[in-house]
């Protein structure tokens, strides 16, 4: 049986500032009237699947996560609570160990909370070809053919096709997050695709090859599943153990190194909520590609995403900027930089 598993502790700083430490983008409504971590739910249901999604996040938003659950009508789910955030590896075993002890051949698929994805039979048949080859022990990504130059995803070069399958290609390499120019030479050759963020595997085999290649993490999660305690129906690890988990995200622990990696290039339209630009992108705009969120008013303005909450935001004769006006900060940025938000506000929390 397939467990899908929902990580929903990142803090979306290249969201910031409406996306903060204490409620980031994933449980904020940017797109529609439901937030992404909402949506990611729903997908994850229509697709009818047996098991109810496991969710892993932040004990910090454990009140935020309860009442987004209340209000899509979901109960029952379970939540594992990290106590400290040590990123996306050591979530996912917790997950995996978690499951481990339910069941030795546990099939999970993981996947990220800030993800739009359309066209729900291709996700389907993507995830179908997916659970077959991870069924034989491999750790299975999804492939999405890059539309442009980005440095904030993984890419995958494609490499043989697996033996007596369809659409799974071992994978040649897994580079996350390259720079400008390593970005324009993978996107450029036509053999890469971007990693979509979300894998299927076995918990055993996932936590196999953690073991292999960051031996602390697996020692420290295990601890931190093993002494884990149940309370209020959220899933507590332990954390004094959990902290000792070094902050790594499964991209460089396990993706870049893994030799059981595969790839299963995938059709279905799939976008990364991951910074303001993606946001301008997925909006409605007006004539003039100018997308608004808020109580806004333009002239002369084009291309431009403004985002503005309660205070009124007005702006003239500018291009390509993006505008988030919240009650207590303001951030400009030019949309093609979008991606250095994060560069900057981890500045501003270094220097306090
Ligand atoms: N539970 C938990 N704990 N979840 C976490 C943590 C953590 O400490 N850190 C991150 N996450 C969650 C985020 O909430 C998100 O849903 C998912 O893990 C991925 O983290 P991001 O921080 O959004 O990663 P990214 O977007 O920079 O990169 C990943 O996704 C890209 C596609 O969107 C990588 O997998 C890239 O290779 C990929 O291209
Ligand atoms: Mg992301």
């Amino acid at each position: 049986m397939l467990i899908p598993v929902i990580l929903s502790g990142g803090s979306g700083t290249r969201l910031w500032p409406v996306s903060r430490k204490s409620y980031p983008k994933q449980f904020c409504a940017l797109l529609g009237q439901e937030t992404p971590f909402q949506e990611t739910i729903q997908r994850v249901r229509r697709l009818g699947l047996e098991c109810e999604p496991v969710l892993v996040g932040n004990r910090e938003h454990r009140f935020i996560i309860a009442e987004q659950l209340r209000q899509i009508g979901v109960e029952d789910v379970d939540i594992i609570l990290e106590p400290i955030a040590r990123n996306s590896a050591a979530a996912m075993a917790a997950v995996a160990f978690w499951q481990l002890q339910r069941d030795e051949e546990a099939l999970l698929w993981f996947m990220p909370a800030d993800a739009v994805i359309e066209d729900h039979e291709a996700l389907g048949m993507a995830l179908e070809q997916a659970c077959e080859v991870a069924e034989d022990d491999y750790v299975v990504t999804f492939g999405i053919r890059p539309t442009r130059i980005e440095t904030g995803y993984g890419y995958i070069r494609q490499g043989q096709l697996l033996s007596g399958k369809e659409n799974a290609y071992h994978v040649a390499r897994f580079l996350e997050k390259p720079d400008i120019q390593k970005a324009e030479e993978m996107v450029a050759d036509g053999q890469h695709l971007w990693n979509s963020g979300m894998f299927v595997a076995r918990a055993r085999v996932f936590l196999e090859e953690l073991k292999k290649y960051e031996p602390s993490i697996y020692e420290a999660v295990f601890w931190a599943v093993k002494k884990a305690s149940v309370d209020h129906g959220f899933i507590q690890l332990d954390e004094e153990a959990f902290a000792c988990a070094p902050p790594i995200s499964v991209d460089y622990a396990v993706a870049e190194r893994t030799d059981r990696a595969v790839v299963v290039p995938s059709i279905f339209r799939w976008m990364d909520v991951g910074s303001w630009d993606s946001v301008w992108e997925l909006t409605p705009k007006d004539r003039d590609g100018n997308a608004v969120r808020g109580n806004v008013f333009l002239d002369r303005v084009r291309n431009c995403y403004v985002n503005s909450d309660g205070v009124v935001a007005t702006v003239t004769g500018v291009d390509d900027l993006i505008i988030i006006v919240t009650r207590d900060a303001v951030m400009v940025s030019h949309r093609e930089r979008a991606q250095d938000i994060k560069h900057m506000v981890s500045r501003l929390l270094d220097e306090g």
